[in-house]
């Protein structure tokens, strides 16, 4: 496996419920090298075009208003396979259905607040680490 990076973000209530150095911990644990870390907040524009995806879907105005609700933590990780081996460090987008150990089993109150996110490809890595990152920022 080539070594490669993804994007992730601890979400508001990762960072509301004071679990930014546990999560980094686990992070840097599970094999990742942090190459671009920012503490920042989103606007409800910024949110909305993150998750544009999403629009129209019946959670996207709540995640949007979620995601503005405080601020979060947005790094850019490093490792052989990152996409696949994050996805499997942070577990389900639904905690309840998150394995035993992953840090959406351990720290996410609900689907919604589920504290952390993981970018699901190579490109969406490459376009969201842009969207925080300046070039100056990441190397
Ligand atoms: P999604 O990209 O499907 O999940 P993931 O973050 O695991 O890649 O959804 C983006 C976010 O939208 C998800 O982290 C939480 C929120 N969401 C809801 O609030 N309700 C839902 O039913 C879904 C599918 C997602």
């Amino acid at each position: 496996m080539a070594t490669n990076r993804t994007f992730t973000m601890i979400k508001p209530d990762g960072v509301a419920n004071d679990h930014i150095g546990a999560i980094l911990n686990d992070i840097t644990k599970g094999g990742f090298k942090i190459i671009a870390l920012k503490y920042t907040k989103l606007t409800a524009e910024n949110a909305g075009e993150f998750y544009a995806v999403h629009k129209g879907r019946p959670f996207y105005n709540d995640l949007v208003t979620f995601m503005t609700s405080g601020p979060i933590v947005a790094a850019i990780l490093e490792k052989d396979n990152a996409v696949e081996d994050f996805r499997k460090l942070i577990g389900a987008t639904d905690p309840t259905k998150a394995d035993a150990g992953t840090i959406r089993n351990k720290y996410a109150k609900s689907i919604e607040a589920n504290t952390v996110h993981g970018s699901d490809s190579d490109e969406n890595a490459a376009i969201e680490g842009n969207f925080f990152f300046s070039q100056f920022e990441r190397f």
